[in-house]
């Protein structure tokens, strides 16, 4: 469909960016912070961990006066869970509440709207050893941190998202560092955690109705459209049977509170159907969320699979590797990769939008979008990122294309607000307005440096849309 003249952005259209507290923060254990599944977990040889990582902890102020400077309107973070409770529950970190109090009083400070996601992978290893999400007395765990978040944010914090890609922790949790690797017969138990996850997000939207009455919550997946790898009926059924699988099977949860019928069916057929308790269908039944918040990096593509293929790695958020018998992953040959091998596809975000309003007809908020790259420091602290702007800006435009096919969109919040360590490809994969100066292991003098993209964006903010160039 073709627009003669596009619908302008919203006029209070929430233009901002995003972070995660591990991927940000540093200050591994400061301040009373326990440990999280990422602290103790492995990492890719070659690649930092995450004990200093941007050093936001201690450069917050810096770093929200330099989004304040691009004209953020909203920042999209996330609690550390071990923060407020070191051990998961029991006794709260009176630092931990200390510190996103003064986050969350300096955003506020500059006229900035905190979006902010309740748990982003990193849950607190302490539970982990009881069992991790396997084991029900989670939910209460997350139910509890919950209730203190809205009891102590909840003054000033309108938005708030329960989890963060919980489909990727299912899916490529391997890759990202939070699938317990001790964990037996790991595909049943990841479905069972699932299942628990999605009973905890229903007790925290319920919970946020009922003590914050004027704040929106939503889930945050990461959803991106499923293209057949050719017109072949039966590669349609497969991308059919991923996109349930992979998106619909989450956020049909989220909003109707009923397991999607072809991910079901998945699971029986696979022996993975998780337990379900009396009284879990009624808590699921009656949570709503207020909005659909969604990470969007690219679109996926998959062809039937003859079940013989050798598949014995999870491959990443957007790299599909397939599962005999259901889906192959395959490339699509109209899209360009960037330099990790992720595809490429602005038109593919702007059916991912409408697909997701079609199905749900809630407001949409894209929570993640963005390009990794390697970036280079040029003489005189200059970062000429074209590439990432030439990203966001088709991105753009095919969201405002969307929004001009009655898709509504209240915001978005690119990865990342500032460079960052990515989940496994280290701090040399970039995807922030603000480099961070260091290296994989040597930590240089982290100062900030405003790249290109810093002032494209700024001007994109001030004229809400309107100037791409
Ligand atoms: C999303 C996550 O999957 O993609 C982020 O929510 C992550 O935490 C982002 O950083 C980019 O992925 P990666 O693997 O390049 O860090």
């Amino acid at each position: 469909m073709k627009h003669e003249q596009r619908k302008p952005f919203p006029k209070d259209f929430l233009w901002g960016g995003s972070t995660s507290a591990y991927q940000v923060e540093g200050a591994w254990n400061e301040d009373g912070k326990g440990p999280s599944v990422i602290d103790m977990a492995k990492y890719p040889e070659g690649t930092t961990d995450f004990k200093v990582a941007s050093d936001h902890y201690h450069r917050y102020k810096e770093d929200i006066a330099l989004f304040a400077e691009m004209g953020f309107k909203a920042y999209r973070f996330s609690i550390a869970w071990t923060r407020i409770y070191p051990n998961g529950d029991g006794e709260v970190n009176r630092k931990g509440i200390e510190f996103y109090n003064n986050l969350i009083n300096e955003i506020r400070k500059h006229g900035i709207e905190p979006i902010v996601t309740i748990y982003h992978f990193d849950l607190p290893f302490a539970l982990q050893e009881k069992g991790g999400w396997s084991n029900r007395e989670t939910i209460d765990a997350y139910e509890n941190y919950c209730r203190t978040l809205f009891e102590h944010f909840g003054d000033r914090v309108k938005y708030w998202l329960t989890i963060n890609e919980q489909n990727m922790m299912i899916l490529h949790g391997e890759a990202i560092g939070t699938v317990d690797p001790n964990l037996k017969n790991p595909k049943k138990a990841l479905y069972q955690q699932n299942h628990h996850m999605l009973v905890a997000q229903a007790k925290a939207m319920a919970l946020c109705h009922q003590m914050l009455p004027d704040a929106k919550i939503g889930p945050a997946p990461n959803i991106v459209t499923i293209y057949p790898a050719s017109s072949k009926p039966e590669d349609v059924l497969a991308a059919n049977n991923y996109a349930a699988i992979r998106n619909w099977l989450y956020l049909d949860m989220a909003v109707y509170g009923r397991y999607n019928n072809i991910a079901w069916t998945y699971l029986e057929q696979k022996g993975y159907t998780p337990t379900i308790l009396e009284g879990d269908m009624e808590i699921l039944q009656n949570a709503k969320p207020d909005f659909i918040a969604f990470n969007y990096y690219t679109s996926q593509t998959v062809a039937a699979s003859d079940g013989k293929e050798d598949v014995n790695h999870t491959g990443d958020q957007h790299i599909t590797v397939g599962e005999p018998g259901v889906y192959k992953g395959a490339s699509n040959p109209h899209l360009k990769k960037n330099e990790f091998g992720w595809e490429i596809d602005p038109v593919g975000f702007r059916t991912t939008l409408r697909e997701i309003y079609d199905r749900y007809h809630l407001p949409l908020i894209v929570t993640e979008n963005g390009l990794g790259a390697i970036d280079q420091l040029e003489e005189g602290d200059v970062i000429n990122d074209t590439y990432r702007i030439e990203f966001l800006r088709n991105h753009i435009e095919q969201m405002q294309l969307a929004i001009s096919d009655g898709v509504e969109v209240f915001g978005f919040c690119p990865w990342s607000a500032i460079d960052l360590v990515s989940t496994h490809q280290g701090i040399s994969k970039r995807y922030g307005f603000i480099y961070v100066n260091r290296d994989e292991f040597d930590l240089k003098d982290l100062r900030r440096i405003r790249k290109q993209s810093f002032y494209w964006y700024k001007q994109v903010i001030s004229s809400n849309g309107a100037n791409l160039d």
